[in-house]
């Protein structure tokens, strides 16, 4: 077992390094952030509250879910691992799509858990077929993992196909677990939420995350709701004082009061998504799937490089962009990029240009890629 891999590796390069590969809310941090962080500086002398009782008490209000239906992790991937924890043993079987977030895979793998696997077709535009979803449930089956939008695909489900799954799945008292880390960039995500489901199916959990949307990934703090039941183990299975007086702070601070942050980010990430996407589809080379959240998958196997040696040259031109061949083999010819600012995507797509002009002229067999350089940066 190896760990996963992600993006945003930003501290093995060069500080002017433009980091495409992590998917942050282009604005970055909303205005309050520096304040609320300052405010709450004093109070670290502190052990944090283990019950997150007043943060549990904002959520439960935005959310308008009960108190005993949520809980709090050290980032979306405590929870994660906390799911596998408290529900997955030696030689169970959990389904997750390929490709998808590695993070349900290897925490379930860690617990001894096997790991069966959907395809996401490109014939399909990546969309989840529930079909060859329900072939792989069965009596060993413990739990399903998705994760809408899909990271890396971009690729969003509604919720009448995602309460298929766990209708189906709870039929067979199979476990669902929905990650919806992005789903705040969704003009559609609201509605197609299914945190507003975890009272009426016992089965189900859904994750989110607070530091992509609010741009904040060095401050760990996401949350999850759920059954009551589920909720009771997984409290179990989280580290005491797992998320930090900082942390809680902010979070209370930020959810609920960012309305008009929030309505920007969406209203951007619609517009330049949809501008980039048809952008890169005229450039040669890049063969990009439509984005329906932040970031874009896109197939490069016509430049005929790998995707491990593309994000190479793109590092000696000061763009640090995801490598999607961690996803798995078929996806070695895939990177993934984030929707930033629009003069830092224009100048991403100028030099994706050039690159991809560099490359096809100087012919695929002639091509070398350059060996790993930070320095070059
Ligand atoms: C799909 C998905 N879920 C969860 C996470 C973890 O987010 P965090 O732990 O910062 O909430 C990530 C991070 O990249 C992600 O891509």
């Amino acid at each position: 077992m190896v760990r996963p891999q992600h993006g945003g590796e930003v501290w093995e390069h060069s500080p002017h390094l433009i980091d495409f590969s992590c998917n942050l809310n282009p604005f970055g941090p909303p205005e309050e952030t520096i304040k609320i962080i300052l405010e709450n500086m004093n109070y670290i002398i502190n052990y944090p509250d283990d019950q997150c009782t007043h943060l549990k008490s904002t959520l439960s209000d935005h959310l308008d879910v009960p108190l005993r239906n949520i809980i709090v992790g050290c980032g979306s991937t405590e929870l994660i691992k906390a799911f596998a924890e408290a529900f997955v043993k030696q030689n169970d079987h959990v389904i997750v799509c390929s490709p998808t977030y590695d993070e349900y895979a290897f925490y379930c793998q860690f617990m001894g858990g096997i790991v069966d696997r959907v395809p996401l077709r490109e014939d399909k535009e990546f969309f989840l077929e529930a079909e060859s979803l329900f072939e792989l449930v069965d009596g060993s089956t413990r739990a399903v993992f998705l994760c809408n939008p899909n990271n890396p695909t971009s690729r969003f489900e509604s919720k009448n196909k995602i309460l298929e799954v766990v209708e189906e799945c709870e039929n067979k008292s199979v476990m669902v677990f929905i990650d919806e880390a992005f789903i705040d960039f969704l003009r559609e995500g609201k509605s197609n939420s299914c945190v507003s489901e975890v009272q009426n199916h016992d089965n189900l959990f859904v994750s989110r995350s607070l530091t992509k949307i609010f741009s904040i990934p060095g401050v760990r703090v996401g949350y999850g709701v759920g059954g009551e039941e589920i909720i009771k183990y997984m409290d179990k299975a989280r580290l005491s004082w797992n998320v930090g007086i900082l942390e809680q702070a902010l979070a209370c601070g930020l959810i609920g009061d960012c309305h008009s942050y929030l309505e920007r980010t969406v209203r951007f990430v619609e517009t330049e998504k949809r501008r980039m996407y048809e952008k890169l589809s005229c450039i040669g080379g890049y063969q990009p799937v439509r984005p329906d959240a932040n970031f874009i998958f896109v197939k490069i196997k016509e430049l005929g490089v790998n995707s491990t040696d593309f994000k190479n040259i793109m590092l000696t031109h000061g763009f640090l962009i995801r490598d999607c061949s961690s996803f798995g083999e078929a996806f070695s010819n895939y990177i993934r990029i984030a929707i930033k600012k629009s003069e830092q995507n224009a100048g991403l797509l100028e030099k994706l240009k050039a690159v991809s002009e560099e490359i096809l002229s100087s012919g695929r067999k002639k091509f070398e890629a350059p060996e790993k350089s930070i320095s070059k940066c």
